[in-house]
């Protein structure tokens, strides 16, 4: 964790919680950058996330009341609930995460106390790093803990998810609340979300790097279009089903069928969708026998192969997504260079040989502002390890 991070947490609560220094709980919980697989858990797919090291330092204070107070570094205002009245509210702004997270808790009949949180995070918030999964998986930490409510770190992570979908209303999948809480230091996973089976890669490459770029577009309907890919992949199915016994999820079913799954579909948008799903689904797999070899071209070329997937036919990339990927892939050095998560804005991931960073981060930066008016940000970090209890 970064020691900044950390004394600005400790210099913050203790003006927000004074006198709760004896008593202090912390914990750290990732963000998450996918490598590749992106639009495939929902679809029973599988995905190639890892763990950052940026992430969420929650810093939480038990107290003898019933009252839960919530305050951040990065949003002003404090937000206060009562553990008698955990109901999702507009303005409870980000806060509805953790108030989610204990009403799932309480659901569970788990006998909770008031609390005072801060969340403190160098993680840029709705940037399609998973800040969100991060607190809810950070949440459902320190509740387990603090409380000795003994679930396993798979029962949170089910849990943060859930809590996504029917607290917040996303649809979204396994992957960003299995990433931040399952992480391994150096290493990628390949994850089954069907099974939840996962398998951990090194990634301790000397000479190449992943660097995250953030396009800093504000995201627009992300929430909205994002439901309605899952419904699109969702009629898919529905008509591919009965042919392909063998697949319980669209993400099974092979890429060699695709002339008959072209066939069958008809209509065009779930065409463009569908194709999305099943050949990503073949890189992705491809792509971690590429690490294993050491193979990292390869690995960049199904990164560039993704990209251009979910830009013509998931159709969820953008023109500023587009622009930072376009330049990133024009700069030697750089093996490819994709968006990373939900899209609609957000980040972008890129395989970059290390000696080339900083001539990448410069050529970059200025070909994405010639082309959008926009600055980007570069993030240094390395792939950490899952949410943890961890001392001041
Ligand atoms: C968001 C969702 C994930 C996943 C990705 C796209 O990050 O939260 O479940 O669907 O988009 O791969």
């Amino acid at each position: 964790m970064n020691a900044n991070l950390r004394d600005e947490a400790l210099s913050y609560f203790a003006s927000f919680s004074p006198g709760h220094e004896a008593n202090l709980h912390a914990y750290f919980s990732p963000g998450r950058v996918n490598l590749i697989g992106e639009h495939l858990d929902y679809n029973g797919g599988y995905v190639f996330p890892t763990a950052l090291t940026l992430g969420t330092l929650l810093l939480v204070a038990p107290r003898n009341d019933r009252r839960v107070r919530f305050a951040s570094t990065t949003f002003a205002q404090v937000h206060e609930v009562s553990l008698d009245d955990l109901s999702y509210q507009k303005d409870h702004d980000y806060a509805n995460y953790p108030i989610g997270v204990l009403a799932a808790f309480q659901d569970r009949g788990f006998e909770l106390q008031g609390m005072d949180i801060l969340f403190a995070s160098d993680l840029p918030a709705g940037s399609g790093l998973s800040s969100s999964a991060s607190i809810e998986v950070g949440t459902a930490l320190a509740v387990n803990d603090i409380f000795q409510c003994g679930l396993a770190m798979r029962e949170l992570v089910i849990m943060a998810q859930q809590v996504e979908n029917q607290f917040i209303g996303v649809s979204c999948g396994i992957m960003d609340q299995f990433a931040v809480g399952m992480g391994k230091k150096d290493h990628a996973m390949l994850l089954d979300c069907e099974t939840l089976a996962v398998s951990y890669h090194p990634l301790t490459d000397p000479d190449y790097v992943f660097v995250i770029a953030n396009t800093n577009y504000p995201r627009k309907l992300s929430e909205s279009k994002y439901n309605e890919r899952r419904e699109e992949c969702d009629r898919s199915f529905a008509i591919l089903r009965d042919h392909f016994p063998d697949a319980r999820a669209l993400a099974h079913i092979p890429m060699e069928a695709w002339p008959e799954v072209e066939s069958l579909l008809k209509d065009a948008t779930l065409i463009k969708r569908t194709r999305h799903v099943l050949f990503e689904q073949a890189r992705t797999k491809a792509s971690a026998t590429y690490l294993q070899a050491g193979d990292y071209r390869a690995f960049g070329e199904a990164m560039n192969a993704s990209h251009r997937s979910l830009q013509d036919d998931f159709e969820v990339t953008g023109y500023a997504l587009d622009a930072l990927a376009e330049s990133a892939s024009l700069v030697e050095g750089c093996l490819g260079s994709r968006m990373t998560g939900a899209g609609f804005g957000g980040c972008t991931v890129s395989l970059v040989h290390k000696q080339k960073v900083a001539d990448f981060e410069r050529l970059v930066a200025k070909r994405y502002q010639d082309l959008t008016g926009l600055s980007a940000s570069f993030y240094l970090t390395s792939l950490g390890q899952g949410a943890k209890r961890v001392e001041l």
